[in-house]
């Protein structure tokens, strides 16, 4: 069976949005992965079908109920033994390891915070995993959550070509990607770099790892530390 992804959330109207277009939706039209968003509303049980009340102990806004919410998670199918995810601000920073590991697994139920916030009872007795998708605070998660599945989308076999397979491309050597040009050859002034049009591949992967590193040491301190040492750096030493 295809790689799943089943969206629990309020605005299940929402989807397939984004990822219904270029690759991502390539791949759902010819069968590669599903999606399936589900109205949490769907598992209200009152008259007014509501889904949130006020916030024990006082304070401003709404709170989603955890009988409603457990309800939608446990008519997914098999809720138990996929990823059970919950966007939030206040999750473990999503990184490119946990895409990778996500994309190779049966796919994952996903649930989109909305108002200020979810019953704590939920998140601890259904186990959600709380992911966040940076240090900033969107309206809700339904936008947070169509970001994880573009990412695990596009490594899924068969959506991208073999040229482009991933192994080439930012953090999966711990490096920010090199810049690239294409024609014209000049173009207001700036021309090409003249390595690029060498012809000598050797020296072109060398330049390309040179920059990656130079750019990664300037822009992202953290990855700088981080990454993976190589046995040769793409740069002359300083003598
Ligand atoms: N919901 C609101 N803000 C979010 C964020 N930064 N990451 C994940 N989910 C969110």
């Amino acid at each position: 069976t295809p790689w799943r992804a089943t969206v629990l959330t309020l605005f299940p109207e929402m989807f397939p949005g984004p990822l219904g277009i270029s690759l991502a939706g390539r791949a759902l039209a010819s069968g590669l992965w599903s999606l399936e968003a589900r109205d949490i509303r769907a598992s209200a049980t009152d008259k007014h079908r509501s889904v949130d009340d006020t916030p024990a102990g006082g304070g401003p806004g709404m709170v989603l109920r955890a009988d409603v919410l457990a309800a939608a998670i446990d008519a997914v199918d098999a809720a138990a033994e996929r990823p059970r995810l919950m966007m939030s601000p206040r999750g473990r920073p999503l990184t490119q390891a946990r895409v990778a590991e996500l994309a190779a697994g049966p796919g994952p139920l996903i649930v989109c915070g909305r108002f200020e916030g979810i019953d704590q009872r939920v998140i601890d007795g259904r186990q959600l995993e709380e992911v966040s998708i940076g240090d900033y605070v969107l309206s809700g998660g339904e936008i947070a959550a169509m970001t994880l599945i573009d990412a695990c989308v596009r490594l899924l076999p068969g959506v991208m070509g073999k040229l482009e397979s991933g192994s080439d491309e930012s953090f999966s050597d711990g490096l920010l990607e090199y810049p690239q040009y294409t024609r014209p050859q000049v173009f207001e002034g700036r021309p090409i770099p003249d390595v690029l049009l060498s012809g000598d591949h050797a020296k072109v992967a060398a330049w390309r790892l040179a920059e990656s590193e130079a750019l990664t040491e300037k822009r992202r301190p953290d990855l700088w530390a981080a990454r993976p040492k190589a046995p040769e750096s793409g740069r002359k030493r300083k003598s």
